[in-house]
């Protein structure tokens, strides 16, 4: 396994590119199973999450063409065609590997009547259920059957009529699988407190190229008027505002200033908001985002919500930051319950941070040095690298595919802004 070794001290300057959003691209490609013709995806990150979902894609004899792309390059274009279905199964052992793989449920069903999923476990933030993605498709006419870890999805004879939803708790994952089943139901489906997240958007813009009726994109209330069929497209990936959030923080902790090529600020108002408050100066235009912090950074509250509220995507990095700002700052984390996992590794490098249940004190700045760290999971393995970049000394980051599933070529992008990084071999 490979590690990433960092020298901490470099002031980052330059440009980073800023790829195409993970969280949009995992639920835009099984878009491609609602339609015979092929669906052409621009803008698609090179990351293991989407190698994974092209393979899951090949299980249902979707065929993956990759076009175009130099190996040198940022992203690629895929061609996806599905224009045979010769599974509606989701095995366990691709499954359990990458729990997006839930997001064929919906097409799945949608599609061909009927989608058997392995059941995704749980994983290091949480047990993350998905109860509410089932209840969505119940509400469609949707027959549900849990057995042997796998969930079977049934439509009845003539197709799912559609239904109304509205959703205790808002869940993106829900939300997009019951977004792409209601598309092709016979009837309207209605959807109450959905998820608003621009990769929400993103997809209705996807699905509404491809010749869905979709009304209230953006809001929590999304009125889908069935149609019976959709339609090819060709659709380019939103930029990864985590991303793009993620080397903010990065910039801001070395006291730099980074120009974030491709960042689409309207997506980042909770997140440019944070880091305004932390002391870190923004410039944003139609081509991206200018980030600068050369004073002290400052101690703020943060708490964690569903869009557009704080991403819980961009806690740990946020985290990270503020070890180096001047006072004591409270953390809440309000979606997943056990997302703190970057914490004991960050106060192995003097990061002074309490948690208390889903509350974290964070007080600085801290004299950070250089340690042997370990990734548990993909925004946590980010924060190391955030703190090892102005940490004193040498960190080494292990387990960093974690990061791979995530972070596109991510030591190329910050020896790019001047960062002294390399990936090498784990003996
Ligand atoms: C998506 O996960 C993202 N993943 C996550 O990003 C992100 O943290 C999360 O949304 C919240 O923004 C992708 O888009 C691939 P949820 P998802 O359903 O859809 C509970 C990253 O780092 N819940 O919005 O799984 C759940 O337990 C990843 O890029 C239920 O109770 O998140 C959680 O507490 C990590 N029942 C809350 O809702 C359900 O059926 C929000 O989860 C579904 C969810």
């Amino acid at each position: 396994m490979d590690k990433l070794i960092i020298r901490g001290g470099n002031r980052l300057s330059g440009t980073i590119p800023i790829s195409g959003a993970k969280n949009a691209a995992l639920t835009l490609i099984p878009c491609a199973l609602l339609t015979e013709e092929p669906l052409t995806l621009r803008n698609l990150p090179r990351l293991a999450d989407i190698d994974g979902f092209q393979h899951l894609m090949t299980q249902f004899g979707v065929s993956t063409g990759i076009r175009g792309k130099r190996p040198e390059e940022f992203g690629r274009v895929v061609t996806f065609e599905a224009a045979h279905l010769t599974s509606n199964v989701a095995p366990y052992d691709l499954v359990r590997k990458m729990r997006a793989s839930i997001l064929v449920l919906g097409p799945l069903l949608a599609r061909a009547g009927e989608a058997t999923v392995s059941l995704p476990g749980g994983c290091a933030i949480g047990n993350r259920p998905i109860d509410l993605h089932l209840k969505a498709l119940e509400a469609f006419g949707a027959n549900i059957e849990l057995t042997q870890g796998y969930v079977k999805a049934m439509a009845p004879d003539g197709g799912l009529p559609g239904g109304d939803f509205d959703f205790p708790v808002v869940s993106v994952g829900a939300t997009e699988n019951a977004l792409m089943t209601a598309v092709l139901a016979n009837g309207t489906s209605r959807l109450f407190n959905a998820a608003r997240e621009p990769e929400i958007v993103d997809l209705c813009n996807l699905l509404v190229a491809m010749g869905a009726e979709i009304e209230g994109i953006g809001s929590s209330d999304l009125t889908i008027h069935g149609v019976k069929k959709l339609n090819g497209a060709t659709y380019k990936v939103m930029p990864d505002r985590i991303e793009a959030g993620s080397y903010a923080c990065a910039a801001a902790i070395t006291g730099g200033e980074v120009r974030l090529e491709g960042a689409c600020e309207a997506d980042m108002h909770s997140t440019n908001a944070a880091l305004k408050s932390i002391g870190v100066e923004i410039e944003s235009d139609k081509h991206g985002m200018t980030v600068r912090a050369d004073g002290q950074l400052k101690a703020t509250n943060l708490s964690t919500a569903p869009f557009p509220g704080l991403a819980t995507d961009m806690q740990a990095q946020l985290m990270s930051l503020l070890c180096k700002a001047e006072g004591t700052s409270v953390l809440k984390e309000t979606i997943f319950e056990n997302r703190y996992m970057h914490v004991p590794e960050l106060a192995r490098m003097g990061a002074n941070i309490e948690t208390e249940g889903r509350t974290a004190i964070v007080k600085g700045p801290a004299d950070l040095t250089g340690a042997e760290v370990m990734a548990t999971d993909l925004r946590a393995s980010m924060s190391l690298i955030i703190a090892a970049l102005a940490a004193e000394g040498e960190t080494q980051v292990r387990r960093i595919y974690h990061l791979d599933r995530g972070y596109e070529r991510l030591e190329e992008k910050l020896q790019l802004a001047g960062a002294d990084i390399e990936r090498v071999g784990d003996e």
